[in-house]
């Protein structure tokens, strides 16, 4: 059997708990806060779109409802916004329902990214899944972070990851990646990934290399994630079937992709992502460049 090389399907996991940002995902999971009005998974949604993918399955925990309502049609809203004179909003909000075909699956437990994934298997079937995460932003208007990860399958037959430096001292927070890195025309580059290590002990780190939010796996990733024990917590990681992968004749590239990451899933990353969304929006950037000068000031004066 021959899958088709080309990537149509992609898996967004929104089922882990959110703890990180308690009490604000107690009743709305933290893909749907937003980044200025718009919900970090939407932002997730539209890149992925953007790279030529039809299908979108979601993994849904406990919060289901929510997700799916927002990009389900609201006629209601609609009628009452036309009724109102605001046929541009009104339009706006039916696109949304319409950015793509989208399938839900349930995680009933939050037993780990790598199980989330292994959640959206039959829906994926015998093809290649794209992997975005629902609280991770990669802004780049122009090459979609996941298309850039998907050209290298369609290319290679190999899996691909996204990989960013991380500052020294930071390596523990991450998966880390080490292989030769093949540089590309623009300074960006890939590897063929022979080590990997999740959060790796002070010290121990093989490289700055870590795994963050992006990935384009091949279908043999189904039987490295069945095989993968949960490990500490009972979690079944990514990290571990990725490690398999890596390990087997097929291979898996680790991919420098061109664009801002922004870690939404994060108190701090979200704030910058929510500064930097708010500065590409000509309505608002001078604005906020006079709030953030005032604010500045005003803490620089105690
Ligand atoms: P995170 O580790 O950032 O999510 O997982 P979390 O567990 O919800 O966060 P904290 O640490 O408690 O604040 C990365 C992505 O994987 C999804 C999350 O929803 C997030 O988009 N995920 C994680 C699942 O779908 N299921 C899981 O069991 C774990």
């Amino acid at each position: 059997m021959t899958a088709p090389r080309k990537v149509r399907k992609a898996v967004i996991p929104a089922a882990g708990l959110g703890t990180r940002f308690l009490p604000a995902t107690k009743a709305v999971p933290k893909e749907m806060l937003p980044i200025v009005d718009v919900p970090t998974i939407q932002l997730v949604i539209d890149e992925a779109v953007r790279a030529g993918i039809t299908d979108i399955i979601v993994v849904n925990g406990r919060h289901k409802a929510a997700i799916e309502d927002h990009f389900d049609h609201a006629y209601e809203l609609e009628h009452t916004l036309r009724e109102r004179g605001n046929g541009k909003l009104a339009d706006e909000m039916a696109a949304i329902a319409k950015m793509a075909r989208l399938h839900s699956v349930r995680q009933k437990q939050p037993l780990g990214l790598g199980h989330a994934v292994l959640c959206a298997r039959e829906a994926v079937g015998g093809e290649a899944a794209a992997v975005l995460l629902g609280d991770d932003l990669v802004d780049n208007d122009r090459d979609p972070a996941i298309a850039q990860l998907a050209r290298v399958y369609e290319e290679t037959g190999a899996g691909a990851v996204m990989v960013m430096e991380v500052p020294a001292g930071k390596e523990h927070m991450y998966g880390i990646v080490a292989g030769d890195m093949v540089p590309a025309g623009n300074g960006a580059g890939r590897m063929r990934i022979r080590e990997m290590v999740e959060k790796p002990k002070p010290g121990t780190a093989p490289s700055r290399w870590a795994i963050v939010g992006r990935y384009v796996l091949p279908p043999s990733i189904w039987g490295h994630l069945e095989n993968t024990k949960p490990g500490a917590g009972g979690e079944i990681q990514l990290t571990d079937g990725l490690y398999e992968l890596a390990k087997s004749s097929e291979g898996l590239y680790g991919v420098v992709v061109e664009g801002v990451r922004h870690d939404a899933g994060d108190k701090l990353g979200y704030l910058r992502a929510n500064l930097a969304y708010a500065l590409k929006r000509p309505a608002l950037r001078d604005a906020v460049l006079e709030l953030c000068r005032e604010m500045l000031e005003a803490a620089g004066a105690k």
